[in-house]
């Protein structure tokens, strides 16, 4: 059998139980990065002029193979903030506007949010969304809830980061379409992780992060818009792609691919990673993962005391899950469980609710949860960090 670990750089000394925040990339993923550098580094000029542009086509093809979708409908963007900053920066809100989301999404998407709505005095609508999730039908009459003559757009996360829940977003763009309202989705945690056929959701605009799940190095993801809406959006960094001496027959690359100088090799190795994936049957080391997950997640929550935040299957978790956590010290703890048993794994504090999230990918091992448990025992037996009454 393969030694899925030594295909990857990782300290060997730590746990890594965080594939989710910044991803991990595998060696011959990240020697096609160093491939592309050196390429630049060799004749920058004709790298930026002539043959990178050619690259750029050929990487963003091959992501719209991946995700059905054309290849002209995506730009490559560095991460998924960068993205959505694309989109709120140019959808004049108008004072009064209300852009509909869950107060489970990112923290730096709320913020971008917040960010713009209140610059057009727009408002940035957190609907309470009931944990622990009971049914799809639940995720979405709540959601709706928060629906007034004034919503313009809805906002969602495919699959939420401080609580690891896969939602219903394909029902809720579906039922957002029939009210007219423009689809924003944040599918930060999707490529790579669940198949994702852009085509059939249908959504309007759709972000995900290739450096995650699809195992890219870093600062690799990208922005799909509906053909017809690409040119409502303004580039974040104006440049030669704007007024463009060379237009390409695509308004939405031009704004968008050109920002200067810049390194782009991590787009490039998108081509790498999806033949990575394939060659080393990347979707049934995923399916191993999520059993892990599926096999520990109520033990985990039940040494903390507390209960799965949704019913353990498939369809709400994928290769990570977060258990809700009552602790004295959120950032106490984390560190703890770094500095005394080298395990890596956040802790979120969403509202008034903490949460750990451990992520499993190819190079985790049930030997890895099990020292976390192992851990989770021995700081409540030494410590008053965790309070596990429940
Ligand atoms: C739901 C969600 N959206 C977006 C992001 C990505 O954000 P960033 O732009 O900071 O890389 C993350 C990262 O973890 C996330 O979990």
């Amino acid at each position: 059998m393969e030694n899925i670990n030594a295909l990857f750089h990782l300290n060997p000394e730590i746990t890594h139980l965080n594939h989710g925040s910044f991803g991990a990339c595998p060696k011959p993923i990240f020697d096609d990065y160093q491939k592309w550098q050196l390429e630049l580094e060799q004749d920058a000029m004709n790298f930026f002029i002539h043959t990178g542009p050619k690259y750029l086509k050929q990487a963003r093809e091959a992501l719209g193979n991946f995700f059905n979708c054309k290849g002209d409908d995506v730009v490559f963007t560095t991460n998924p903030s960068y993205a959505i900053n694309i989109i709120a920066k140019s959808l004049q809100l108008q004072a009064g506007d209300e852009i509909l989301a869950t107060d489970i999404e990112y923290g730096a998407m709320d913020r971008t949010w917040n960010y713009y709505c209140k610059k057009s005095r727009a408002k940035f609508i957190r609907q309470h969304i009931s944990l622990p999730v009971k049914s799809i039908d639940q995720v979405v009459e709540d959601f709706f809830k928060g629906l007034t003559p004034n919503t313009k757009a809805i906002f969602i996360s495919h699959l939420t980061s401080s609580t690891a829940l896969k939602l219903p977003v394909d029902a809720i763009c579906k039922r957002a379409k029939e009210y007219g309202l423009l689809t924003i989705v944040d599918g930060a945690h999707i490529p790579g992780h669940f198949e994702l056929d852009l085509q059939q959701l249908d959504a309007d605009i759709y972000t995900g992060a290739c450096h995650k799940w699809l195992l890219t190095p870093k600062g690799c993801s990208f922005l799909y818009v509906r053909k017809e809406l690409q040119e409502r959006f303004d580039p974040l960094i104006v440049s030669w792609g704007y007024e463009s001496s060379h237009p390409s027959d695509s308004l939405f690359l031009d704004y968008h691919e050109y920002q200067g100088t810049r390194d782009f090799s991590a787009f490039l190795t998108v081509p790498k990673a999806i033949q990575f994936r394939a060659e080393h049957n990347w979707a049934k080391i995923s399916e191993s993962c999520v059993k892990l997950i599926l096999d520990n997640y109520a033990d985990v929550c039940d040494l903390f005391g507390s209960a799965p935040i949704c019913p353990v299957n498939a369809t709400y978790l994928g290769q990570m899950c977060s258990i809700p956590v009552q602790t004295t010290d959120p950032i106490q703890l984390q560190f703890k469980l770094f500095e005394k048993y080298k395990i890596q794994t956040p802790i979120f504090v969403q509202d008034e609710q903490t949460y750990l999230r451990f992520s499993i990918n190819g190079y985790n091992s049930q030997g890895d949860i099990d020292k976390l448990k192992n851990a989770v025992v021995e700081i409540k037996q030494t410590t008053a960090l965790i309070d596990a009454k429940g």
